[in-house]
């Protein structure tokens, strides 16, 4: 499905985003129709009610409900300055170039392993996640999975269900057999950020000693937090009873569990893993708990999604608990994540590209200067994107909603419009705020808006269509106790 619909709605309206004149210095519009708003699209999904509130003020929203970009409608190829996207679809450099407009996406999420965000980069297209949203869920779901392997309750409820009877003190030992105490134990955590860094602090109640192997970190937030660190993976898996993992996938760690390293794993230890699938081989791990090298493992995230227990090399592996990628999920988490990522959309568009974005993924690789960035260096595409970024604001005059977008009862409306930061308020001037000085011609500006407006003088000008845009190891023991008795020397970072 397409935007067609939203095609149709915003031309029979007259104010949809006019890419072919209009443009040039000129003040905010007194009466009427906004002449240009940016249009941002939702690539791979339908619902924008959550989006709508942070945006409708300053954009044009409109839904696409695409798997690829050959479903995407032109429109939004030629038009769109900024994107939303879930994980549904996929952009690889060949499909980034299909937009010409385009300035800003966000990842509804915070992986961007579907988005080709070198090229995004040189494109001159910044790419954006949602970070922090959902860190509480992935780390009380990471304690639920670590509590599940110690105390075994997801079995003992399997056996429950299944009609066990539990006649005495024998058959509860001979089902709870595998039951481990926590306090005194030792969880080691790979990736001390924003998750790893919860689940510490959980931990540390339930008993844990935590030790962690981030070696990004800077030295001293060991004591901050009250933890053990080590600066070898290796020192990591020898000295855990519990491994839990909570690193990004890099280039640098796919298969960071694999079968050399579980041999540093202490026999019978426990290993967890909701950050990402490629991090285990899970072929290895399947040995593994066949053989009782590891004694149960939980898993979130697996190396083929949406994950299937009958297939793959873990379908028989015993002491596995699955859960298929859902530890961030919880109706606050999402909430929280749809209305950031609107929130980065709306800084691009009322703010400067990448400056004003808070969760940019590839600065490094991005090109302000590309010749997209060098047509908005003109004095006029400076005022007309002075005249685009002080409209009149009149929320229910000028608001252009896509008819498929859903727009939401005014009661939620309200609801969400209120529970706006004060930055994000304070971000938009108000109806009759007094316009800022325009940008100076010397300092190219990279706002949504400004892109839009500049593009769209440039192809006024040439009096033809908008052009392309070119954006732009080992210390296995043999000891059965899941405790430590001894203690590797540290060694250096690596
Ligand atoms: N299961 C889910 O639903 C879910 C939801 C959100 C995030 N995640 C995943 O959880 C993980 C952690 O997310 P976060 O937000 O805490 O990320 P983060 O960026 O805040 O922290 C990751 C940490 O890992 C460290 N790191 C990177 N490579 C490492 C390595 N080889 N060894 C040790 N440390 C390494 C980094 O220095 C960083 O401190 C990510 O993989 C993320 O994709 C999963």
């Amino acid at each position: 499905m397409d935007c067609i619909a939203g095609h149709q709605r915003l031309e029979s309206h007259g104010a949809r985003p006019r890419l072919d004149g209009g443009l040039g210095p000129r003040g905010p519009i007194s009466n009427g129709p906004l002449h240009a708003r940016p249009l941002v699209a939702l690539l791979d999904g339908r619902d924008c009610s959550i989006e709508m509130p942070f945006l409708k003020d300053v954009a044009t929203v409109a839904f696409c409900d695409a798997q690829s970009t050959s479903e995407i409608h032109e429109k939004v190829l030629n038009e769109a300055v900024g994107a939303l996207m879930w994980h549904t679809i996929t952009l690889h450099k060949e499909d980034l170039e299909k937009f010409k407009a385009l300035r800003i996406i966000v990842r509804i999420g915070s992986g961007v392993d579907n988005i080709d965000v070198k090229a995004a980069g040189e494109l001159g297209i910044a790419v954006c996640n949602v970070p922090g949203y959902g860190v509480e869920e992935v780390a009380d779901t990471t304690m639920c999975l670590i509590l599940n392997l110690y105390r075994r309750t997801y079995w003992l409820a399997n056996m429950v269900k299944e009609g066990k009877k539990f006649t005495g003190p024998e058959q509860v030992r001979e089902a709870a057999a595998g039951c481990a105490r926590i306090r005194g134990d030792t969880l080691g955590i790979v990736g001390l950020g924003r998750i790893g860094s919860a689940v510490a602090l959980r931990a540390k109640a339930f008993g844990f000693n935590v030790t962690f192997y981030d070696p990004y970190l800077p030295d001293g937030i060991e004591k901050s937090l009250g933890l053990t660190r080590v600066y070898t993976l290796q020192e990591l898996l020898f000295q855990s009873d519990c491994v839990s993992l909570h690193c990004t996938l890099n280039e640098h760690n796919h298969h960071l569990i694999n079968d050399s390293t579980i041999k540093q794993m202490r026999p019978g230890a426990f290993l967890v893993n909701t950050a990402r699938g490629g991090l285990v081989d899970e072929a290895a791990l399947a040995s593994a708990l066949k053989e009782g090298r590891i004694r149960a493992a939980a898993l979130d995230v697996h190396e083929s999604e949406p994950y299937n227990i009958n297939q793959g090399p873990l379908k028989d592996a015993p002491n596995l608990l699955a859960t298929p990628h859902a530890a961030f999920f919880s109706d606050a988490a999402i909430t929280e994540l749809r209305e950031m990522a609107a929130n980065e959309i709306r800084r691009a568009i009322v703010g400067r590209i990448p400056d004003s974005l808070r969760n940019c993924v590839n600065k490094e690789y991005f090109m302000p200067g590309g010749p997209y960035g060098d047509a908005l260096n003109g004095a006029s595409a400076a005022a007309a994107a002075s005249a685009f970024l002080n409209p009149p604001l009149s929320l229910a005059a000028h608001s252009t909603t896509h008819p498929g977008a859903m727009a939401m009862p005014e009661t939620d409306r309200d609801r969400v419009l209120s529970s706006v930061p004060t930055s994000l308020s304070t971000a938009v001037p108000p109806p009759q705020a007094p316009a800022p000085p325009p940008p100076q011609p010397t300092q190219p500006p990279h706002s949504v808006a400004a892109a839009a407006a500049a593009a769209a003088a440039a192809a006024a000008a040439q009096g033809q269509q908008l052009p392309l845009n070119p954006h732009l190891q080992p210390h296995s023991t043999q000891e059965t106790s899941n405790h430590i008795t001894s203690k590797a020397e540290p060694s250096e970072v690596h």
